[in-house]
């Protein structure tokens, strides 16, 4: 796909195909998480790829808006370091969020679905992950191929009105 095309047609994905995510694309996909950009360069991440079925089901449980994790084909897991600032919590968090729009991005451009989910009990993550006490799990992006119908440039998206959100030169 072309870059504008794997934006229009990426959406929430999740319920998903059986059929895993060929390895060769799964690691696309991790290049992209790799590549992203962050504050000075500190690639404050780790990301800890999961496919196995039954910890799938177990990462799900994290969260009551992380049942879709349980069937995707893989979930990519976002793994940070504890700060104790709100200054530093905050840019991690921005560089995360582009990380994971560079995930999704890669998937939708090899027509794989994508789907967020937070991470409400960190503790069951971390176990389930076997992350060291300085880390945490903050977000999961669940991947699959799209059971519904197959990733397409969507005409009309569910979004506020481009000319209000879009202000040229002031408010
Ligand atoms: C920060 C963030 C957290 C989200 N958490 C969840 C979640 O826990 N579970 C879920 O099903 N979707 C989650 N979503 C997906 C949003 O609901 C979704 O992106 C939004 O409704 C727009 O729909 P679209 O992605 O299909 O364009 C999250 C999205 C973001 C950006």
């Amino acid at each position: 796909m072309e870059t504008l095309e794997a934006i229009r047609s990426r959406r929430n994905v999740r319920a998903y195909e059986p059929r895993p995510i060929p390895a060769d694309d799964l690691d696309r996909i991790l290049e992209a998480a790799w590549r992203t950009p962050s504050s000075s360069n500190q690639q404050r991440w780790d990301f800890v790829v999961v496919t196995d079925r039954a910890q799938l089901q177990d990462l799900a449980r994290v969260w009551r808006g992380a049942g879709h994790v349980a069937t995707s084909a893989a979930t990519i897991t976002l793994v940070a370091p504890v700060a104790t600032d709100a200054r530093t919590r905050e840019s991690i968090q921005y560089d995360l969020g582009q990380a994971t729009m560079s995930i999704m991005l890669a998937a939708a451009d090899l027509g794989i679905g994508s789907g967020h989910a937070a991470v409400e009990d960190r503790a069951l993550a971390g176990s389930i992950l076997g992350l060291p006490e300085d880390r945490f799990c903050a977000w999961l992006i669940a991947l699959g191929y799209p059971a519904d119908r197959p990733l397409r440039p969507m005409r009309r998206p569910n979004r506020r009105p481009f000319e209000q959100v879009v202000h040229r030169g002031r408010w």
